[in-house]
């Protein structure tokens, strides 16, 4: 088989080494794709927008499956575009990937069909939501209804704040477009787990669990990320949170799209809170994590292929998804400065150091490949995956990996994985 990538972060470099491992693969194809991806896939130079150019693509070399690794595509309709064209595509259609493309309609959703979420009202003008805060409750959380690179998510502790926020976001458009609409919630306190999950339109097969570590600082401090680092299974996912999420969750949601006349085939993410009052859903994505993926799919057993494809079928309920029992945990390493501002251009040493050590990856983020080797290229560089008999020896084994590589300015957070202690 013919496979296309389209992506181009660590997310991407792991589906790619995952769909590498797969007998029935002969050749990877991945646009943009990066330096590490080349190992495993011929990039292309088309971005991940670039929808006509990639269907014309995938027809020319006559790809036998396309896998979408990014939100903003598939929010865009990529997957339609495929199929408007008869080309096999992993990920939910447009009217599916709303899921994640519009926080408002996943609210309603949720709460149309008695899924446990946080408490919220949606808005559509600035004057009803400051007049609506004058009442509500403190803190409380803000988001834009859109994608937001993860940043459109404001968490306030006094009515001034969360005026100024509204502000921000419907006002002077902080989030660009997406902050047309917004949805202002209840705070809630707990654990947070990340769940993602294959589904086919019918049938949803959940992957081993992961928590991420948003902020950009040690103890989680300073500003949101997109990830610096990640640890799987997350011990706090207990088999009780299972039976729980399986209940009112999982099947719940898909089942709700169904009715919805959106089915939805792909990557469902689940992000939960560990509530008081039991597991509630902070917010869906509708495609794999990053850096969840790093330490999920190290871990999987299945042919990733196979599973792909019986979603695109429909037939996941006869599908074998299995991990292995143990542990990984990732450590993201970026540049002094991320996530505000930063250099690139720095050439990485050491990335051989991975070769054919069995357990130990490094995922690439933002790197290119120069005359000079290769160099950093955004604010997330790499991605350092280290799996490990349980959590601990993940993490020791993790942070001991990442002096292997070297770069300048190279930035990580000392305590991805603090929690596992407090299990
Ligand atoms: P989201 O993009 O919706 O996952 O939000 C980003 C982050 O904001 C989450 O990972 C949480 O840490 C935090 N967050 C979002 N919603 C809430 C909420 N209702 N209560 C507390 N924290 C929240
Ligand atoms: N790691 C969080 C996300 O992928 O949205």
């Amino acid at each position: 088989m013919k496979i296309l990538i389209v992506g181009s972060g660590g997310r991407e470099h792991a589906i790619a080494w995952k769909v590498a491992q797969s007998s029935r693969v002969d050749k990877i194809y991945c646009a943009p794709g990066n330096a590490g991806i080349e190992e495993y896939a011929e990039c292309v130079n088309i971005g991940a927008m670039e929808f006509d150019k990639l269907v014309a693509f995938a027809k020319e070399k006559e790809i036998d499956l396309t896998v979408i690794g990014m939100d903003d595509p598939l929010v865009g309709g990529i997957v339609d575009a495929f199929e408007a064209e008869g080309l096999r595509v992993f990920g939910p259609r447009k009217n599916a990937a709303i899921l994640e493309g519009s926080k408002a309609f996943s609210k309603d959703l949720m709460k149309k069909y008695g899924i446990p979420t946080a408490g919220y009202e949606n808005f559509d003008n600035a004057q009803a939501a400051l007049a609506y805060l004058e009442t509500a409750k403190l803190p409380i959380v803000l988001k834009a209804d859109g994608l937001a690179l993860g940043k459109g998510v404001l968490i306030c502790n006094t009515l001034e704040e969360a005026k100024e926020g509204v502000r921000e976001i419907m006002l002077d458009k902080k989030f660009g477009t997406s902050g047309n609409r917004m949805v202002i919630e209840e705070f809630m306190t707990g654990r947070e787990v990340s769940v993602l999950s294959f589904v086919d339109g019918k049938t949803i097969k959940t992957m081993t669990s992961a928590q991420d570590h948003k902020r950009a600082g040690d103890g989680d401090t300073g500003l949101n990320t997109g990830g610096m680092g990640t640890f799987s299974p997350s011990p706090f996912y207990t088999k009780e949170v299972d039976d729980f999420c399986k209940k009112y969750i999982y099947q719940a949601t898909v089942d709700a799209m169904a009715k919805e006349d959106r089915e939805f085939k792909g990557i469902i993410f689940f992000g939960l809170m560990l509530t008081e009052d039991g597991p509630k859903v902070l917010e869906y994505n509708a495609r794999f994590g990053d850096p969840e993926t790093q330490v999920v799919l190290p871990r999987m057993k299945s042919d990733i292929v196979d599973v792909f494809e019986a979603c695109v079928d429909g037939t996941l309920d006869q599908v074998e998804l299995e991990f292995e029992d143990n542990a990984a945990v990732c450590v993201v390493l970026a540049s002094e400065g991320y996530p505000v501002k930063y250099e690139k251009g720095f050439p990485i040493h050491g990335l051989d150091h991975f070769k054919n050590r069995d357990g130990y990856y490094v995922f690439h983020a933002g790197t290119k490949k120069t005359d000079a080797g290769i160099v950093t290229n955004g604010g997330r560089v790499l991605g350092v995956t280290a799996k490990g008999e349980d959590l601990k020896k993940a993490r020791e084994n993790a942070y001991e990996a990442i002096h292997w590589v070297d770069f300048e300015n190279k930035y990580y957070r000392h305590d991805i994985g603090k929690a596992i202690d407090e299990a």
